[in-house]
């Protein structure tokens, strides 16, 4: 996830408009920033690695001066954040520099394409790539807008780009494919964006465009275009204006997208940000990497903290029934307890969102040390984790702003289930189709997260506003064991409530000794397990108020009554169940934290990042 702006006015300079633009962007993205002018046919380019306020004096970022400029805000998803990979990116000889957010899937293969032409390459990134296919149709003697169809067709994966162009210093060329992308228009000038508070400052009257379109602004003029199978058409005026709304945003309300606050944004965020990691690890050659090592390892370890530990969780159940691997799933802090069984070529696979944890990067240095080979799972490249790790696996969620982790988890969970698809097919407990349809199966992931949090909205809406849980129990068998964890979590770090979750199976052997009249139940059915409605039914009987949480193709042998309440929530079978059954408690935690006045983006005691032991 990074942040884009583009604008270009009749007279004026418009690069204090763009710093202002990416100052409300920096959420998207913070480790590196640029800007790019058009100053009358010559493009210059800034940019380098660091926050916007420092880059913009180290760079003296306010000196520059054009009528026609694009900016950037970066999250880096490919290369580390340095000043080489930060954007603008350019074409070899300089006349076409562009900004991106998205992840383009088919990099490598472009890469080697493009390289074996003899274009030169600067970066590690893969948003420089488009510069240079641009580049090939504009030599070619294509006009640009041509150019620029033909360069996005061949890119698979997600992009929003805002474009200029030496030879055309009023335009701004733009396209989207899978990452937000807007257009605002003002008097004399109009401009581009990743989101609408970028352009509050320059106008309300906001278009959103749609996948596969792109066109160019001037300060007068816009031309929007379709891609579609044969080729590309224009949008008709009368069809794009119909499109342009007023938005009567506060900048408050803005600067968290509309939301108010940080976590239900993330909450809502989770399908673009499912849809950048699947872009960025199906076909990933490190994660077919990482899956061999894991394979000819004498011992897996999977290490992480808080929701990273229960993400590690998950991936050792689906090595486990996919791969036929057994795998040791530890909490960070433990590590040390089970230190001495580590050895040569063990894989230690670490988990952290931040790649920062104290007790995560503990365990690593000190299983490394042994001889084991790590693999890191982290959204933030350049962090300890990545820096230490012998592979690193990226997932790609984009910044995370709320303390409580949840588009983090999901797609760390996403991530981990490719590694355990490509560990059954490199132990040849699935065959490369097998395979291949396993990790098609996830890309219907965004979907089904959107739906869920469709559904569970009004459902966690009402249950958060009843006021008198003092305690509940989340429970899961399988698969729902990890996401009960999480669950729990979530409850008990933003709404101050306690929850504990426990495999559903150990009710008799202890717990259900707490349940009187009324105790709230969750039950996180998962499809691996339809014996939970036994433990549904065990639990009402003893005055349980039991919710059920199922997928709605799951058959489970219970029926709603006056103690069982079933929520239904979308299916698609056990690897997308993740993505079905994880935001409803998101949205139960951020709502009972709302309606009792707590603040959830910043619970008390806790912190993003814990870089202490
Ligand atoms: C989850 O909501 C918490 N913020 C916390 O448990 C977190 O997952 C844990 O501290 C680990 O952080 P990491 O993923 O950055 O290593």
């Amino acid at each position: 996830m990074c942040g884009i702006i583009g604008v270009t006015a009749r007279d004026g300079n418009v690069v204090p408009l763009v710093l202002e633009g990416l100052e409300r962007l920096e959420y998207r993205g913070y480790d590196s920033v640029g800007v790019a002018v058009n100053a009358g046919g010559r493009i210059l380019v800034r940019k380098a690695s660091g926050k916007l306020a420092d880059v913009r004096r180290r760079l003296a970022l306010d000196s520059l001066v054009g009528s026609t400029a694009i900016g950037h805000t970066r999250w880096a998803t490919h290369g580390a954040p340095n000043d080489v990979n930060a954007h603008p990116h350019e074409d070899c000889d300089g006349s076409i520099a562009l900004v991106h957010n998205g992840v383009i899937r088919n990099y490598a293969s472009l890469r080697e394409e493009l390289a074996s032409r003899g274009h030169r390459l600067r970066s590690e990134t893969d948003t420089e790539l488009i510069a240079h296919l641009i580049e090939e149709g504009v030599k070619a003697g294509l006009p640009v807008i041509e150019a620029l169809a033909g360069a996005i067709s061949r890119l698979d994966g997600s992009y929003a780009l805002a474009i200029l162009v030496a030879g055309e210093p009023g335009r701004i060329y733009f396209a989207r494919m899978r990452s937000p992308l807007i257009l605002g228009f003002g008097e004399g000038v109009n401009a581009v964006a990743s989101d609408i508070p970028a352009l509050l400052h320059l106008t309300r009257r906001i278009m959103t465009l749609e996948d596969g379109e792109f066109g160019w602004i001037s300060p007068d003029r816009v031309e929007i275009y379709r891609l579609g199978a044969g080729g590309y058409e224009r949008l008709k005026a009368i069809e794009v204006q119909a499109r342009v709304k007023t938005v009567e945003w506060t900048l408050e309300k803005a600067s968290k997208g509309g939301y108010p606050h940080f976590m239900i944004k993330e909450i809502y965020e989770q399908p673009q940000a499912l849809q950048d990691t699947y872009n960025g690890a199906v076909e990933a050659p490190e994660v077919s990497r990482a899956a061999r090592l894991i394979v000819e390892a004498p011992r897996v370890y999977v290490v992480g903290a808080g929701t990273s530990y229960h993400a590690g969780l998950v991936f050792s159940y689906y090595l486990s029934r996919l791969a036929g691997v057994a795998s040791i799933p530890l909490i960070s802090s433990e590590f040390k307890f089970y230190e001495s069984t580590v050895g040569e070529g063990d894989v230690v696979v670490a988990v952290s969102q931040s790649g920062e944890t104290y007790d995560t990067l503990e365990a690593v240095r000190a299983y490394k040390a042994r001889g084991a080979v790590v693999i890191g799972v982290t959204n933030v490249v350049g962090s300890a984790l990545d820096r230490l790790g012998d592979l690193t696996l990226y997932i790609r969620a984009g910044p995370e702003i709320g303390v409580a982790a949840t588009k983090t988890f999901t797609s760390q969970v996403m991530v981990l289930q490719l590694l355990a698809i490509r560990a059954a097919e490199a132990r040849g407990a699935l065959d490369p189709s097998e395979a291949r349809e396993k990790a098609g199966i996830l890309a219907a992931a965004p979907q089904v997260a959107s739906e869920a949090i469709r559904s569970s909205e009004p459902l966690a809406k009402l249950l958060a506003s009843r006021g008198n849980w003092r305690s509940i129990y989340v429970l899961g068998r399988g698969l729902g064991y990890p996401i009960a964890k999480e669950g729990a979590l979530k409850i008990k770090e933003i709404a101050y409530l306690h929850a504990e979750a426990y495999p559903a199976g150990e009710s008799k052997h202890g717990p259900i000794a707490l349940v009187e009249d009324g105790f709230p139940v969750f039950l996180v059915a998962t499809s691996d397990s339809p014996e939970i409605a036994g433990n549904a039914l065990e639990m009402a009987a003893r005055g349980a108020d039991v919710m059920v949480l199922k997928p709605s193709d799951m058959e489970l042998d219970l029926k709603s009554s006056e103690r069982i309440r079933i929520l239904s929530m979308p299916g698609g079978g056990l690897l997308l169940e993740p993505y079905s059954l994880t935001p409803f408690f998101q949205l139960l935690a951020y709502y009972k934290a709302v309606q009792s006045g707590y603040d959830p983006d910043k619970p008390r005691n806790l912190a993003k990042t814990v870089t202490v032991e």
